[in-house]
């Protein structure tokens, strides 16, 4: 493939490359440049040089959500793909090769798929998802209580999110552990991600069937009692895929909450005068950092224009979230605090709109209460600017968040396991799962999760 200077477009072409080091250094300031250069439509080239508009308007990321007739979420109506323009080894391919989930599909069909995924998550008990985060935050906060320092985005907000979901899927206790390593991994990058991917798929069919002979209160047991009787391999890859989506998005929610916190004075002032509760802190993180910059993506079904730009049949759209979050028509200064309010855009919008913000929401706020709580003088333990961020196409994240305090004993909470299996998980299956799990090394910093998300097995 091409190989790009990363510092500039092409000679001639008005799009800006989207990746590449200038792009991951500042995306932000790249597209307050590009909102000044081309409004709320911009050309851009996403890896490859392939070209893309990215949605920068509040409104057009609104109608564009909004309107699956005109943007589709299919990828097949690709244009590029088609014309064959896409190499089989291209980096976007995960986010742009077709496949029968959810978010890969419009109309009736995602009706049906995605309904079942929503009212499977909503029977759960707002409560009883709390009390799981509690107890989970309590364990890895126990991990270091007693040595006065942690590096929160390792030992807190990555494993936090996995550990709860693996509970809410009704994974047994036996499995817990292992399943969380070898999520965790799969969608790293490492190279052991494709045999943890295998293992995950493993430990789903598995579950699965152990579900079928003995139904839990849990999301698995949920879908397969669901009235649209959803196939064993469609559960097993839409579990996969809340496994996913719930991961890196709710970590970036907590490492990035924890930090503004902690730097941010009108956070700390507020919070300890009790003006500011920390769900708004939450709400302003998810308008000014959220989880997930872009969202790709969207391609147009005809001929169309949107914002006066016009749009081709094929052409690949991406949703800005980040960019529409601070668009000067709905926020003139951002620099006022939101106080609640939930206009953002940070779950996107439409029938795609993402379907766990509740449990997202509960994750990172309780299991923040809960560090806040149990180590009340918190600080950052080196500058806030000397903290590291890791940019890709749709993601921005601290790579580190190393923290001190005063050394503290477990707790008597903390140190008790979570009594998942009596509640959710049944029986546990007869067998471990055959495949290997993957523990994986630390790599210097995670891959995106979406483009891991479809990394086949
Ligand atoms: C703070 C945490 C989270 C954020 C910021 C977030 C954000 C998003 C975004 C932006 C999308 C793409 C929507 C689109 O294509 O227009 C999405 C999709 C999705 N998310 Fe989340 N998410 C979070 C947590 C979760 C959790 C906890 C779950 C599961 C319990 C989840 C399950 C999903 C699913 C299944 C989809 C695909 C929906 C569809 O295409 O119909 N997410 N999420």
């Amino acid at each position: 493939m091409h190989q790009p200077d990363p510092a500039a477009p092409p000679p001639g072409c008005p799009a800006h490359r989207l990746y590449g080091a200038e792009a991951e250094a500042d995306p932000m300031g790249l597209y307050e440049k590009l909102r000044a250069e081309h409004g709320s439509v911009a050309p851009v080239l996403v890896h490859g040089d392939l070209p893309a508009w990215l949605v920068l308007g509040h409104r057009e990321n609104l109608d564009v959500a909004r309107t699956p007739s005109r943007f589709s979420r299919d990828p097949r109506h690709w244009r590029d793909q088609q014309e064959g323009n896409v190499p089989l080894d291209h980096p976007l391919t995960p986010m742009t090769a077709w496949q029968p989930v959810c978010h890969f599909v419009d109309g009736v069909e995602h009706e049906r798929l995605r309904g079942a995924i929503t009212e499977s998550l909503e029977r759960f008990d707002r409560r009883g998802v709390r009390r799981y985060v509690k107890r989970f935050a309590d364990q890895l906060i126990d991990a270091f209580a007693q040595s006065g320092k942690a590096d929160l985005v390792a030992d807190f907000a990555e494993p936090l999110p996995m550990l709860v979901m693996t509970q809410l899927v009704g994974a047994p206790e036996s499995y817990g552990p292992r399943l969380v390593e070898a999520a965790r991994d799969m969608i790293r990058g490492t190279e052991t991600a494709l045999a943890s991917n295998e293992y995950v798929l493993v430990t789903l069919r598995e579950l699965v069937a152990a579900k079928r002979e003995q139904p839990g209160r849990d999301f698995t047991t949920w879908l397969l009692e669901h009235h649209t009787a959803l196939g064993d391999e469609e559960i097993v890859e839409h579990l996969r895929l809340v496994l996913i989506a719930a991961f890196e998005t709710t970590a970036n929610l907590i490492a990035n909450t924890v930090r503004m916190v902690l730097t941010d004075r009108r956070f700390r002032a507020n919070l300890s005068g009790g003006h500011m509760t920390l769900p708004d802190a939450l709400e302003q993180v998810l308008w000014d950092e959220p989880p997930l910059m872009t969202v790709l993506g969207r391609w147009a079904t005809g001929d169309t224009e949107l914002a006066g730009t016009p749009i081709k049949a094929g052409d690949m759209l991406l949703l800005g979230l980040g960019a529409a979050n601070l668009d000067p028509e709905i926020r003139p200064d951002a620099t006022l605090p939101v106080h609640g309010n939930r206009s953002h855009l940070a779950f996107s919008s439409g029938p795609h709109e993402c379907p766990g913000a509740d449990i997202g929401r509960a994750i990172a706020d309780t299991g923040i209460d809960t560090l806040l709580t149990r180590l009340p003088d918190l600080e950052l333990a080196v500058h806030e600017d000397e903290l590291l961020w890791k940019s890709s196409l749709m993601s921005r994240h601290l790579v580190a968040l190393p923290v001190r305090f005063t050394p503290r004993g477990a707790t008597v909470t903390g140190s008790t396991p979570v009594p998942g299996a009596e509640r959710s998980a049944g029986r546990p299956p007869r067998t471990a799962p055959a495949a290997t799990p993957v523990a994986g090394e630390r790599p210097a910093g995670r891959g995106s999760w979406w483009s891991r998300l479809l990394g086949r097995r």
